[in-house]
């Protein structure tokens, strides 16, 4: 059963994706109960494989015990029906940012959970309180979003709906501070703050090579020498996903309408060819 709201032991995460999987690993990390959810049990299979090398990668960086990582993987338990989210006390939404999905996804976990429980979803560029609404649990409902790739990335945005109550995001925040994240807040505004400066910049790139400006490699380099980016924008685009890129573009020109924001022809056939980045071993580059 959900435990009273003053207190969150276990965490359900909704979608074992790129992003579901790290927000379970940092949860698992630091010490939650995690459900792991997904309608397919090989997606939680290869979620799982994905979450033991980025722990062996953290355990060399930290100089973790042996046993360490065993005992991480086993605070994860993979489900494969909704149901099993139900005595989780704080349940992340990270299905893939389809503004249909996620609706649908939120009204049945809205009608499943006990009233007590804390809902939140990791989406980019989604509005909150329309989320918030389809959840039938505004007041208990927040954006809590995460950044790629999660264990190495220290923000965390809160993004409160209109009608997000401020208990819910004063546990949110400190669930944030045990997973070792700095929050920010931030108002229900089009890719918040983070993706809102960060987004134009990739498709700006995007568009630069699809006008035949630059190589992919030169517009990078420019950027990485040029302005000390850690990594070039079409690299970072194919680190987040190319489809990821392309549904966050979309969602926020629809509300916004800057032609900064417009995707270029390149990224949708790169994404109806199923080029989608580092996922799927091909993007603008080969992995
Ligand atoms: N799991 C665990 N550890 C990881 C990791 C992972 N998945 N990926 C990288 N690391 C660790 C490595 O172990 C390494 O640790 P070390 O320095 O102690 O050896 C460290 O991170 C650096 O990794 P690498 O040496 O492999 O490579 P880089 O130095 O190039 O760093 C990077 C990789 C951390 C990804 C860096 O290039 C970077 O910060 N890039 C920008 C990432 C970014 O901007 N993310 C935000 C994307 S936007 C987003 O997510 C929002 C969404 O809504 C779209």
């Amino acid at each position: 059963m959900g435990r009273p709201s003053k207190e969150i032991g276990s965490v359900g995460v909704v979608g074992a994706g790129t992003m579901g999987s790290g927000i379970a690993q940092v949860a698992a990390a630091a010490g939650y109960e995690v459900l792991l959810s997904d309608q397919s049990s090989q997606a939680l299979e290869a979620a799982l494989g994905k979450i033991r090398h980025s722990l062996e990668r953290v355990s060399r960086k930290e100089d973790r015990p042996s046993g360490w990582i065993g005992e991480v993987l086993g605070r994860i338990r993979p489900v494969t029906d909704l149901e099993g989210l139900t005595r989780a006390d704080l349940v992340i939404e990270a299905v893939f940012e389809d503004r249909g999905a996620k609706t649908l996804l939120l009204e049945r976990l809205g009608g499943l959970l006990p009233a007590e429980t804390l809902l939140a979803s990791n989406t980019s560029t989604i509005p909150i309180t329309a989320l918030a609404a389809s959840s039938g649990r505004p007041g208990r409902f927040a954006g809590l979003h995460f950044f790629n790739p999660v264990p190495v990335m220290p923000l965390v945005e809160l993004i409160p709906g209109l009608l997000s109550e401020e208990e819910t995001l004063d546990l949110l925040e400190e669930f944030a501070r045990r997973l070792g994240k700095e929050t920010v807040r931030c108002k229900d505004r089009p890719g918040f703050i983070a993706n809102r400066l960060l987004l134009p910049l990739l498709n700006g790139a995007i568009r630069l090579l699809d006008e035949g400006t630059a190589e992919a490699e030169a517009i990078d380099r420019a950027m990485t020498l040029g302005a000390a980016h850690p990594m070039g924008p079409l690299r970072l685009a194919d680190l987040v996903g190319l489809d990821v890129v392309l549904h966050a573009l979309e969602s926020m020109h629809a509300e916004l309408g800057e032609a900064a924001l417009k995707p270029p022809p390149l990224l949708r056939r790169l994404v109806e060819a199923g080029r989608l980045g580092c996922k799927t071993g091909m993007g603008f580059y080969a992995y």
